[in-house]
């Protein structure tokens, strides 16, 4: 098999306890939704964004920030040839909760520019992030960050304790904004 090796990157918010269990509180205020992108498994997706990304839980928006900033410093930025680069932002979000026996089938969101999974809680037994075809494994932690390039395929193996808690969303380009 060829091994993708598109990019991936991981962080830690030094501040994780300050925002973590507000941020889970107000995931699990929100109803269950269908994902956008619907794949197979049993995780519990809680849809939070208008097309606006109007973000009213004001941790979710300090970790979201935290994140634009890493994603345009870090990845990759179209470049427009004068000089200037194209910014990337978030333009969507939701929350997944992962009881024990809850998994995620292999999927990619396609279409996007990056994708990022943000750790909120994560108790000892929860499972491992895979990326099948580039043959990567992430275990992550409260407050631990991944942001990889939105056509990385990846899965989330069953869940083997209760409360696990992601926060996960997406970047595109945003053309009407350069630096
Ligand atoms: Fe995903």
């Amino acid at each position: 098999m060829i091994r993708e090796n598109l990019e991936l990157y991981q962080y830690e918010y030094p501040f994780y306890d300050r925002v973590n269990s507000k941020i889970q509180t107000y995931i699990k205020s929100l109803d269950y939704n269908s994902a956008p992108h619907r794949t197979l498994g049993q995780s519990k997706i809680r849809w939070m964004k208008n097309s606006q990304l109007n973000i009213v839980s004001r941790e979710v928006g300090i970790v979201v920030n935290w994140i634009t900033e890493i994603v345009n410093r870090d990845c990759c930025r179209l470049n427009l040839g004068d000089g200037s680069r194209i910014k990337l932002k978030c333009s969507e979000i939701w929350g997944v909760d992962y009881d024990k026996g809850s998994h995620l089938g292999a999927h990619s969101h396609g279409g996007y520019a990056y994708t990022f999974s943000y750790g909120v809680s994560v108790p000892k037994r929860s499972s491992t992030l895979i990326f099948p075809t580039s043959g990567r494994r992430v275990k992550q932690k409260e407050g631990h960050l991944v942001v990889f390039d939105s056509r990385l395929k990846h899965r989330v193996p069953c869940n083997k304790d209760e409360g696990r808690c992601i926060l996960v969303g997406n970047f595109i380009y945003d053309h009407q904004s350069v630096d």
